[in-house]
């Protein structure tokens, strides 16, 4: 007999990456070796992470050239590289072959990356530099707000990957997490993850999130990869890396299944 009990619908796997950054902010505060950013990554592998990403800036505030070169040869996971869309990290790229790359706007003042790509406004510089990532088989994603328009653009550029910006949100439940703009920044990654799976686009989210931030957005059904780094290396000094992403790993999961739970029949 066949039963008619409808099985719930299986979540979409959620993967981490931990983005080790700031373990190189801390080594290069003293400009030696330690803290190692691979030590890191291959702890941060053996925690549960399924890729480590690491952002190569223009000013090599954090990650340096000789990381990127290291990430790759040594670390047994994925590498996603962050990167400005610029001639000179667009042939670091090609000459690594990162599993991915993820096009970030850059600006030389700012603390961190602030606001998304302007997938829309700068199609034409975007293109070639989509394309030649693509061409040598690195999967491109761009790290864009939860924008229509620029989830739009990035269906243009042919990238098959987004990633949306969760800062702003992140700061608005570090203000108020009752409040209005904390409940709009939300509703904005809602409909925006969900539009992204509309359009074929593979959606990845990340920046600023944390223990209490993570389960909102790892409950998004549509959402394949979160990248989370700061709050992950904060977190080190008081309980250990291990200790952080497995707790990290955790919650995500923990959401994911209760949100597959809900979805079900
Ligand atoms: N995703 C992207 C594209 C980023 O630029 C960053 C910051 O480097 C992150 C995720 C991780 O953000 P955070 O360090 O705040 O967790």
């Amino acid at each position: 007999m066949t039963s008619k009990t409808a099985l719930p619908l299986r979540p979409a796997a959620l993967r981490l990456g931990v983005n080790i950054d700031h373990v190189a902010t801390i080594r290069n505060a003293r400009g030696g070796l330690h803290p190692d950013p691979v030590r890191a990554a291959r702890q941060a592998a053996e925690a549960g992470a399924d890729g480590i990403t690491a952002h190569l800036r223009e000013d090599r505030r954090h990650i340096s050239d000789r990381d990127i070169e290291r990430l790759v040869a040594e670390v047994d996971r994925p590498l996603n590289l962050e990167m400005a869309a610029t001639d000179e990290m667009l042939a670091i790229a090609l000459r690594h072959k990162p599993h991915a790359a993820c096009l970030v706007p850059e600006r030389r003042a700012e603390r961190t990356t602030e606001g998304g790509l302007d997938a829309a406004g700068q199609q034409d510089a975007l293109m070639p530099v989509v394309a030649a990532l693509r061409d040598a088989g690195i999967r491109v994603s761009l790290f864009i707000e939860a924008d229509r328009r620029q989830l739009a653009a990035a269906v243009a550029l042919g990238a098959p990957v987004v990633e949306l910006h969760t800062g702003a949100w992140c700061e608005a439940m570090l203000e108020d997490p009752a409040g209005a703009a904390a409940a709009r920044h939300l509703e904005r990654l809602v409909t925006g993850a969900a539009l992204a799976a509309d359009l074929g686009l593979e959606c990845h989210a990340g920046h600023g999130l944390t223990f209490d931030t993570v389960g909102a957005i790892a409950a998004l059904p549509t959402i394949a990869e979160l990248n989370i780094g700061h709050f992950l290396v904060g977190e080190a000094i008081f309980g250990g890396l291990d200790s952080a992403i497995r707790r990290m790993r955790a919650l995500m999961d923990r959401a994911r299944a209760t949100a597959g739970g809900q979805r079900s029949a």
